[in-house]
């Protein structure tokens, strides 16, 4: 437990709530250097995960790792990502309480590895349902087809998500995942047109260019020799460094949409888009000399119209409508190459959405779903030199999730301490709903601003949207920009920015391109084209209907929808730091993290979870670590758990104000008096003397054995429900192995009710209602036989040993189903057949008595004898001498052949001296006189039935033999070799008599 407490001087702490100096942005940044240096990435915040990117592959997610991660509390062993997957699963299978776990940081901190880590983690440890094998494989599956379309290469992350991911993974009862559905945001679309220099545009263009099969291509009017002649592959300058790893991810793309379920035309058509923009890319206009647009490239333009179904005038062209006439107006060149981009954004847009439907129906369960694990992985708060539209979008999303991420942590803290008992303190914290109200707030805020400045006619332009935003904000203690500020600030804002006060701090937004983005700039007539592009497409592919709503406003809107889905799960967060730009393993660059730590809001998560007190453990795990440090609970705390923690802080000292006792959990406040005590713990362990290590080492031994036995009995128990549904099931079907359980299990429940509730007298005809499966038993005719049997069998144990006997015997031994019928009786000898001496000299202790021949151990003579059974012993009487006494207590064993001869044999402890070895014996009532000497000498499991031979001892450490074979006649003979031969008749198996009978030898 808690190992990493004691290792805490080595790596720092693995829980920053164990940070002395918890407010300390220096400390913090210290305890993850140390960390990342020894390669530990991972640091909790309490239940928080803190994950730094090692840019290298760490030998820690084999399936080893997520063994041992599963079913482990989480300050058990070193904080990784697996004990948080598996957290949320427990949590999802023991509360049955619906989870999500969210994933922020910034671009290449590693979100989109974190997620890929945490689905494995439950496609690999999860339980499998018989038809969910192709279910994990999809949602494993639908990553790479999702990243080709929606993952690019950028200055930050070779492998960047250009979209926002939200992914349900469903379960079912028994904790199998059975589906999943995804939700995107924000595509980040202008990165089909443009990029920065270095990047790239999607990986789907690449890759199809470098591996689409050659016939494809030429349906699809592409060129795979000189991808450069493409411009919307050309813009960010990017030199082809990828193209194997492209080759590569196009065979792994290829199998993924097979695994999802995509026909061959399914997949031409996405692909015919993908040609398409680049056949759009590729048109040019020039002016003709009248100064009308006109296309200038002829090529493309005939895969435009004959792949992508465009309308070609409706590139040069647009519908407008004067005095009430539709008529077709010229386009500018400049309206024309905005336009044509417009177009080729917003088809690849909607592809996109098409596509996460498309894996969606896929991943959709055909099974009742019981709970869900919903991951985000979405973009981290972002801080550019230049700061758009985008970053404004994704800054809010950030907002609301952090204040989705205080209320629910101050919701959960508050629960936990109305569940202990504790009183609650008021945690000071920044409420940020103030910057989320100045963004979305109805009518008055950012968004409403905006969008009301793109629905107004005239001449609205992002300036004019600027002077409105100061005109209506101007004094909100968050918003600020160049005219309304002073001073410092106003030289630090731009004039065509605004600035918000962010939670996370202040960022300058440039308001150029505003309005276009949030119009998602899509002429009119455009927007017909993508209709009829949808009407004249021959096959299922769709697009999605066209959006209506300005972007920030459905973003806005799609937002709430998230937070909705979130506010009703129990959250986890995964907060991912990158620790250098340049992706290089080992290099931690404090500024950048500085800064991360900032944006995530790390010190204030800290800050927050520490408000009350730092560690809290329960009773039971509290004093089985701490209790050798106190003489009062050491070695073992009897009382109750409470008040041995109580003893226990008591003996060393806590102060009041250091500690408060719940109801089943033990709060300190700092993590000084922790830490104090774990040094108390270290000091004390070389004084624990070897008798108490010893005893420690038992106990956990025995901890572990009562563990592993429990889980034994709790699996033996699930079994025996498990045949007991399906043999109730199939309880009016034909004996088979499915139902004997059961229906043995109802015989044995029903005879056991007849003996408790047997009737008075022979004429007592009432008679037990027997279960259906026994109906049998009610017969009139046999009903008077058992009556009388069983009174006259009321010696009360007699029935018992009856079900001892069929367990020990039915099946195994061949003269069983004889005696079946048969009563055992009180006894064989009457006193009067026993010698008086005898009599006189053994009292009245005797049980049961029984004619036997005893063979001698030498010469196998046969001796005629009494055995008689006493309370604590068994004796064997020869007329008025008593030959031999066994203690119960030393009877080691009684063994009977498998055939139906009488014989059994007495085993002794070879080295005692009072006996002359073991004694072989044969009986006319073998079963009954075995049954009721195992029943009394409590050796029920002793009785070893042989096939063919059994060995005996005689004294002095020699050994006996009596060999077993079938034969005509009964024969005892010794043979040449020295071994006793009994040879039995070959037994014909006698009928089952009656009712009882046929329920005993079943
Ligand atoms: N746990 C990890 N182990 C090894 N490499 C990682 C890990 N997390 C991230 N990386 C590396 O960092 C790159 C960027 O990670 P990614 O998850 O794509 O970032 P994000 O989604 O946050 O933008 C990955 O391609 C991988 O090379
Ligand atoms: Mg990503």
């Amino acid at each position: 437990m808690e190992s990493g407490l004691s290792a805490r001087d080595r790596v720092g702490v693995q829980d920053f709530l164990l940070l002395d100096n918890y407010t300390s942005e220096a400390a913090f940044i210290e305890n993850l250097r140390r960390r990342y240096k020894e390669n530990l990435i991972y640091t909790y915040i309490g239940s928080v995960l803190v994950s730094v990117n090692p840019y290298r592959e760490l030998e820690i997610y084999s399936k080893q790792h997520m063994e041992r991660y599963r079913g482990v509390n989480f300050y058990e062993i070193s904080p990784h990502i697996y004990a948080l997957a598996d957290n949320s699963y427990r949590a999802v299978r023991t509360e049955r309480k619906d989870q999500c776990i969210l994933i922020s940081g910034e671009s290449g901190a590693g979100k989109t590895e974190a997620s890929k880590k945490v689905l494995q983690y439950y496609t690999t440890m999860c339980p499998t349902r018989n038809n969910t094998q192709s279910i994990r494989e999809r949602l494993l599956q639908s990553t790479p087809v999702l990243e080709a379309f929606g993952n690019a290469k950028t200055l930050r992350n070779d492998n960047s998500s250009r979209f926002g991911k939200y992914m349900d993974v469903q379960f079912d009862y028994k904790g199998a995942p059975i589906g999943g559905h995804i939700l995107n945001y924000l595509l980040e679309k202008s990165r089909v047109v443009h990029q920065n220099h270095g990047e790239r545009n999607f990986h789907i263009f690449y890759q199809l260019l470098e591996s689409g099969d050659g016939a494809l291509l030429k349906r699809l009017g592409l060129d795979r020799t000189n991808p450069q002649q493409y411009h919307y592959l050309v813009k960010g300058n990017c030199p082809r460094v990828s193209s194997i790893s492209d080759k590569n991810s196009w065979k792994v793309v290829s199998k993924a949409f097979t695994v999802i379920g995509f026909n061959e035309e399914e997949v031409e058509e996405l692909l015919k888009v993908v040609a398409s923009v680049l056949h759009l890319g590729n048109t040019q206009f020039g002016e003709d000399e009248y100064g009308e647009t006109h296309l200038t490239t002829e090529m493309p333009i005939k895969y435009v119209s004959e792949v992508s179904y465009i309308p070609v005038l409706s590139l040069t062209h647009k519908k407008i409508v004067a005095k009430g006439e539709e008529m077709i107006g010229p386009l500018s060149l400049e309206q024309a190459v905005s336009a044509r981009d417009a177009l080729a954004k917003a088809i690849y847009g909607r592809t996109f959405t098409w596509l996460v439907q498309k894996i969606n129906q896929s991943l959709a369960f055909q099974v009742k779903c019981s709970s869900v694990i919903g991951l985000l992985d979405i973009y981290g708060f972002e801080v550019f030199q230049n700061n758009s539209f985008e970053q404004f979008c994704i800054n809010y999303c950030n907002e609301k999730l952090q204040q989705l991420f205080i209320e629910l942590t101050l919701k959960s803290e508050q629960e936990e301490y109305e569940a202990e008992g504790i009183g609650w303190e008021t945690v000071e914290y920044f409420n940020n709903k103030i910057i989320c109200d100045l963004v979305e707030e109805k009518f008055k805020g950012i968004i409403a601003i905006l969008d009301e400045e793109c629905l107004r006619p005239g001449d609205a332009c992002d300036l004019t949207f600027l002077e409105k935003l100061e005109d209506r904000l101007g004094g909100h203690a968050h918003f600020v920009t160049h005219k309304l500020a002073n001073g410092k600030i106003r030289k630090a804002v731009g004039r065509e920015e605004f600035r918000l006060l962010h939670y996370a701090g202040e960022v300058n937004y440039n308001i150029n391109g505003f309005l276009d983005k949030n119009n998602d700039l899509l002429y009119r007539n455009l927007k017909e084209v993508i209709m009829m592009m949808i009407v004249r497409r021959q096959s299922n592919f769709r697009f999605t209907l066209l959006s209506c709503g300005q972007a920030a406003t459905q973003f806005k809107l799609s937002l709430a929808k998230l937070m909705d889905i979130l506010m009703s799960k129990q959250p986890s967060y995964i907060r991912c730091i990158k620790p250098n730009d340049a992706k290089q393993p080992g290099r931690f660059e404090e500024v950048l993290v500085r800064h991360q730590v900032k944006y995530l809001g790390l010190m204030e998560n800290l800050r927050v979870r520490r408000a009350g007190f730092a560690y809290r453990r329960s009773f039971e795990a509290f004093l089985q670590r701490y209790k050798p440090l106190c003489p009062d609970t050491w070695p073992n705390w009897q009382g109750k758990l409470s008040d041995g923690v109580s003893t226990l802080v008591k003996h060393l000292d806590y102060k009041a104000e250091e500690y408060k006792l719940g109801r089943s959990k033990i709060f300190i406040r700092f993590p000084k008096t922790l830490f104090l005590t774990e040094d108390a713990l270290e000091l004390k362990k070389p004084t624990i003397g070897e008798r108490e290590k010893r005893l420690i080492m038992i106990q956990s031994w025995w901890r572990g054995v009562k563990g592993r036995r429990r889980a034994k009995r709790r699996r033996q128990a699930a079994d025996t429900i498990r045949n007991l549904i399906k043999g109730f099931i199939l309880r009016n079907e034909p004996r088979c192995p499915d139902n004997e359980y059961f229906l043995d299990h109802v015989r044995f429940s029903f005879l056991m009710t007849i003996k408790r509730n047997l009737p008075k007298s022979v004429l007592d005809r009432t008679w037990p209602r027997p279960p259906p499966s026994l109906t049998e038993v009610t017969h009139p005719h046999t009903t008077y036989t058992h009556i009388h049997v069983l009174t006259l069998e009321r010696s009360q144990s007699s029935l018992e040993q009856k079900v001892v006997a069929s367990g020990i015997f039915r099946g195994q031994k061949d003269n069983y189903p004889q005696s079946v019928p048969r009563l055992f009786v009180g006894t064989r000898l009457e006193n009067e057949e026993i010698n008086l001496k005898v009599r006189q000299t053994l009292g009245t202790d005797n049980k049961y008595g029984v004619v036997v021949t005893k063979y001698d151990r030498h010469g196998f003579r046969a001796r005629p004898r009494q055995l008689l059974l006493m309370g604590s012993g068994v004796i064997l009487v020869q007329e008025s001498k008593i030959k031999q006494r066994i203690d119960y207590s030393s009877l080691l064993g009684i063994s009977v052949s498998s055939l139906s001869d009488g014989f059994f044999i007495l085993h002794v402890p070879p080295a005692d001296s009072k006996q002359k070895g073991d004694l072989v014996l044969q009986c006319d009532h073998v079963i009954e006189a075995v049954t009721k000497l195992a029943v009394m000498a409590d050796k029920i499991h002793s009785v070893n039935i042989s096939q063919d031979s059994i060995k005996f001892a005689i004294a002095r450490g020699k050994e006996g033999v009596i060999d077993f074979t079938y034969g005509a006649e009964l024969r005892v003979v010794k043979t040449k070799n020295g071994h006793l031969a009994v040879v039995r008749i070959i037994q014909s198996h006698t009928k089952p008599i009656n009712h009882l009978d046929k329920i005993l030898s079943l």
